[in-house]
């Protein structure tokens, strides 16, 4: 049976969010190849942040695992990284203390296989570079669950404010079980940049709901009713 999304007051936000503790991974990561270029993608970092926000504002302590060149607030605590390794080892390190963890980076997929030490020079002839495959961060820490509550964010190709066709909610709720997810943020590739989502929140608990195209912040607030209607059901 599919369950609507709840409203809670601040007050009850507050109730169930005190103290808790948000462990949110946000920003894109740098693969580098050598010292002065990298592989990277335009993640603004813009959706952990307003989740950051949002969490603190109800009583809870975010701490952020922050990819490269986002700003954060000096109110906001956060441990700087780099790359998709280093994110998948702080993320790891910090996750057994956390209630919460949600997985909002954009994490490159790929990483040169090998990083040269000096700069690399030009040339005539075509350049290949060898990718290897980094690490899946969300399904490896939520490999380690115990009683945290995960959150991803599933970025699929659909045309941007429109609801999710059916194929696309379902290859967002399979991400959801095959990275044993509680919740996932379902979002086409316009938001990664801008100040809106077009988020869809789907639950494990049977619940979802088509946010439209939203402030990062109002999609944040949502998330953490949504959290709490899971935490209470
Ligand atoms: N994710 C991750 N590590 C990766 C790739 C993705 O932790 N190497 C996380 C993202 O942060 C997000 C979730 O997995 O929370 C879903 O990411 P998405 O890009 O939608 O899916 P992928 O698993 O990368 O699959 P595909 O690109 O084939 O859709």
């Amino acid at each position: 049976m599919k369950k609507r999304l709840q409203f809670y007051s601040s007050l009850q936000l507050k109730k169930i969010f005190k103290n808790k503790k948000i462990l949110i991974t946000l920003g894109p990561t740098r693969e580098y190849l050598d010292p002065v270029r990298y592989i990277s993608n335009s993640s603004s970092g813009k959706m952990g942040l307003a989740l950051a926000k949002a969490f603190k504002n109800v009583g809870a302590i975010p701490l952020m695992v922050c990819g490269p060149g986002v700003w954060v607030p000096p109110n906001l605590k956060s441990v700087d990284v780099v790359s998709a390794l280093e994110m998948l080892e702080e993320s790891k390190k910090l996750f057994s203390d956390c209630d919460i963890f949600i997985c909002a980076a954009a994490i490159a997929d790929y990483r040169p296989l090998k990083i040269l030490k000096t700069k690399m020079v030009r040339g005539s002839h075509p350049l290949q570079i060898k990718l290897i495959p980094n690490p899946d961060i969300l399904a490896t820490v939520t490999a380690l669950k115990k009683h945290q509550f995960c959150v991803g964010f599933a970025l699929e190709d659909f045309p941007y404010s429109k609801p999710p066709a059916l194929k696309v909610l379902k290859r967002a709720r399979m991400k959801m079980i095959k990275k044993r997810c509680d919740l996932m943020v379902l979002n086409s590739a316009r938001s990664m940049e801008g100040e809106e989502i077009d988020a869809t929140l789907i639950s494990s608990k049977g619940f979802h709901k088509f946010l439209g195209p939203v402030s990062k912040d109002f999609c944040a607030k949502s998330i953490c009713q949504a959290i709490a209607q899971s935490l209470e059901l």
